[in-house]
């Protein structure tokens, strides 16, 4: 095994250069890996569910299914090893700029990295609006861990592989490889925690894989990768403008939102009910904070539809932003990216409509 070493923007990648010489042209792919359950370890093989994510490493996961030299030369680095609910914006940025950073080398065509299912979506919708790039950039995770019987991961992680060596699924935005199923990453969410088919689209996938085939079936409407106007280049620091997020109910607290206000949050996500709908006895807090220069975005704790402008609340009046069909957590994301830019409503409303 060689090593080379890469020096990236924070990071020293020490890629293990492993591929076999091969005996016709395959694209050269990189597997990040950040740990989630694909990397996970259970204490028998039948805890499915009960386990510990972010043990095994990378290059375990690689050995696992050797096949994957048949599809592609292989690197990897293991850029974290947590289970993702511990995400914060600090390793998402980090995580964007060594990824950012490989795309744009020549001697790489395609990206996997691999993750935890709890917020893969976040990481996979927050790639495909900062890294200026057509090549395919996976992410892929698994519901089980790979002690488990019918470990979905081998599978999950040889497509994703598959996908990132295809030259069809450039230009096709960040893509999420679970299941046998291709999705854009604006669209796609997780909404079963315990199943191997827990992630969907309300706009459909894009497509699938087959025997480390991709058949594509559509395509993303919305701006992405080269066509977005955020960049991760652009970013400085390890850190977003704060938005926090507030889930809706019956029986709300103003408190719940004030409080956001004096930790420093710049926009207050309200996860509401149905078309994103804010209770009376709230939306004078909601007035409040936007007078004095919160962000109010109106998303929806309902996984399907999207919510509609100057419906119930009278947006235009009020200088409300409605996210559209984004859900609260990834309204969150292009809420800070949208700051980093604009304090204007009207742009970042703007925003919402196009990514
Ligand atoms: N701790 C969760 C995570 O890392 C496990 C879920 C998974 O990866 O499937 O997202």
């Amino acid at each position: 095994m060689l090593t080379n070493s890469i020096r990236t923007s924070n990071l020293a990648i020490d890629l293990l250069a492993d591929s076999p010489a091969s005996t016709y042209k395959k694209n050269n792919v990189v597997v990040v890996a950040t740990g989630g359950t694909i990397a996970g370890a259970g204490a028998s093989s039948t805890n499915s569910a009960s386990y510990t994510a972010a043990k095994i490493p990378v290059d375990a996961l690689i050995d696992a299914i050797p096949q994957v030299q048949d599809l592609a030369n292989i690197r990897w680095v293991q850029a974290l090893q947590i289970a993702s609910e511990s995400m914060t914006d600090k390793e998402l940025i980090n995580l964007a700029r060594q990824v950012n950073d490989l795309a744009k080398r020549s001697d790489v065509n395609g990206i996997v990295v691999t993750h935890g299912t709890d917020t893969m979506e976040e990481t996979a919708f927050f790639l495909s609006l900062v890294i200026r790039s057509d090549k395919p950039i996976v992410l892929v995770g698994s519901m089980r861990p790979g002690t488990a019987l019918s470990a979905d991961g081998p599978l999950n992680l040889y497509s994703a592989v598959a996908l990132a060596s295809s030259d069809t699924a450039k230009g096709k935005g960040v893509l999420v490889m679970m299941n046998d199923t291709i999705f854009a990453a604006r669209d796609v969410s997780k909404i079963i925690n315990i199943h191997t088919n827990a992630f969907v689209s309300q706009w459909g996938a894009l497509g699938t894989i087959v025997e480390g085939k991709p058949y594509w079936f559509r395509e993303s409407t919305k701006r992405h990768n080269s066509s977005s106007e955020f960049n991760i280049e652009s970013i400085e620091g390890d850190s977003l403008p704060l938005v926090g997020i507030v889930y809706g109910a019956n029986n709300m607290l103003p408190q719940s939102y004030l409080v956001l206000q004096q930790a420093g949050a710049k926009a207050i996500i309200h996860a509401g009910t149905g078309n994103g709908s804010v209770a009376d006895y709230i939306v004078p807090t909601l007035n409040k904070l936007q007078s004095e220069g919160v962000q109010i975005i109106r998303s929806s704790h309902v996984p399907q539809g999207f919510v509609i402008r100057n419906a119930e609340q009278p947006d235009d009046t009020y200088g409300w932003v409605v996210a559209h069909d984004l859900n609260p957590q990834k309204t969150r994301l292009l809420t800070a990216l949208a700051l980093t830019k604009t304090t204007d409503a009207k742009e970042i409303q703007r925003m919402f409509y196009e990514y």
